[in-house]
């Protein structure tokens, strides 16, 4: 066993240069952990509520610190609860969510560290634990973002994200022909938040086109090595079921994210009967819809509205709830995607968690920007150690 020492929050900035919360663990048996806090910029209504972290930072230097040293390291879940009970309110608005999830997420790689064990088995022990079923780690496959629009894009597109599933190596091959298409066809562009290409087009097919002509040069085929996602991010692009069901089949989409508003419960529930009337093969994620929480998920599996569910840790804000919400998940057959932010940080948590909880799929934006390649080459680093 060994006890928490001291905890320190200071200020980093994120991949947007705004300002974000890291927390560094220290027991006393001299092991150390330190971890910091992705935030959005699509947000919706139903996220835990974030403070401003220099205030979050305070929090848990003056009032979350003093009640957990001396607690062990390993005990993730009294650490987590004490800490929601200490802010009382149901949506973290007391201490705010990002402060606590900082000091959730160091204590699991603090007590990893501890332990010497790498994040993943530990993470994978604990959610073993948390639902009661015995589950191998395994490495997901990334959904890497190439065009997007919307509140990322700045630019005309309604659809926030363009996305392909495969290897990265895929993923980066695909990147830099879809470049060489913007080029050839004199399309301006700029790079959007999650190093994904905003370009100066208007029609959302005209952005699929690019992404279907990038792949096929690139030597893929839509549908085999490589699959096509979107995330419409509906709370802020409006798109009728028709709309949606006729790109689904022009353009072989698998993966449809957030396809209507965040309170749209029928829209989605009916959208996911005409798809399964194509075919029993497709991803209709709720991000926004469910927002990490167990009650929405367990409102949409009763309601039968999606099979997947976007998983941030910064939704909920705690990593026991995350997990929570993850074991349900898998309990009512959804697929679970573990998901960044699109203000990031060079922690590379998240793949950790995809792997300890053998989720299918990661989304961490385009393999270029280093605090995203960061997350997809740990992937990597994790797929060698199981070698
Ligand atoms: P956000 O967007 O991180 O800006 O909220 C990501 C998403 O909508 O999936
Ligand atoms: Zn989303």
């Amino acid at each position: 066993m060994s006890t928490i020492k001291d905890i320190e929050a200071q200020i980093i900035n994120d991949s947007r240069g705004m300002p974000t919360i890291e927390v560094k663990i220290r027991t006393q048996s001299g092991a150390s952990g330190i971890a910091s806090v992705p935030s959005g910029t699509s947000t919706g209504k139903k996220e835990a509520t974030l403070v401003d972290p220099k205030v979050g930072c305070e929090n848990i230097n003056k009032i979350i610190a003093p009640k957990l040293i001396g607690m062990d390291i390993q005990k993730q879940a009294e650490i987590d609860q004490t800490m929601v009970e200490l802010d009382g309110t149901e949506e973290k608005s007391q201490l705010g969510a990002n402060a606590i999830l900082g000091v959730s997420l160091a204590t699991a790689r603090t007590a990893a560290n501890f332990l010497k064990i790498p994040l993943y088995q530990y993470l994978n022990q604990y959610f073993c634990q948390i639902s009661g079923v015995e589950l191998k780690p395994a490495v997901p496959t990334p959904m890497m973002v190439m065009i997007c629009g919307g509140k990322h894009g700045g630019n005309k597109l309604c659809i926030q994200e363009f996305l392909i599933i495969s290897q990265v190596k895929n993923g980066i091959k695909i990147w830099h022909q879809i470049e060489k298409i913007l080029h050839n066809r004199k399309i301006q562009f700029k790079i959007g938040l999650e190093g994904a290409f905003s370009p100066d087009i208007v029609y959302d097919e005209e952005a699929l086109e690019i992404i279907v002509q990038g792949l096929s040069e690139a030597g893929f085929q839509n549908g085999h090595e490589v699959f096509l996602g979107l995330d419409i991010a509906g709370n802020h692009c409006h798109i009728s079921n028709e709309e949606i069901l006729k790109l689904h089949k022009k353009y072989n989409i698998f993966s449809i994210e957030d396809p209507f508003g965040e309170y749209d419960w029928e829209k989605f529930g009916q959208l996911k009967l005409e798809l399964e009337e194509g075919s029993k093969d497709f991803l209709l994620l709720g991000d926004d819809l469910f927002a990490t929480h167990k009650k929405l998920l367990q409102k949409g599996i009763n309601n039968l509205v999606a099979n997947g569910i976007i998983i941030k840790v910064n939704q909920v804000g705690t990593l026991t709830e995350t997990l929570e919400v993850i074991a349900l998940a898998k309990k009512a057959d959804y697929t679970h995607v573990v998901s960044h932010r699109s203000g990031e940080t060079n922690d590379t948590f998240i793949a950790d968690l995809a792997v300890a909880t053998a989720a299918k799929f990661i989304k961490s934006g385009a393999p270029i920007p280093k605090e995203r390649l960061l997350k997809y080459q740990r992937l990597e680093e994790i797929q060698r150690e199981f070698k």
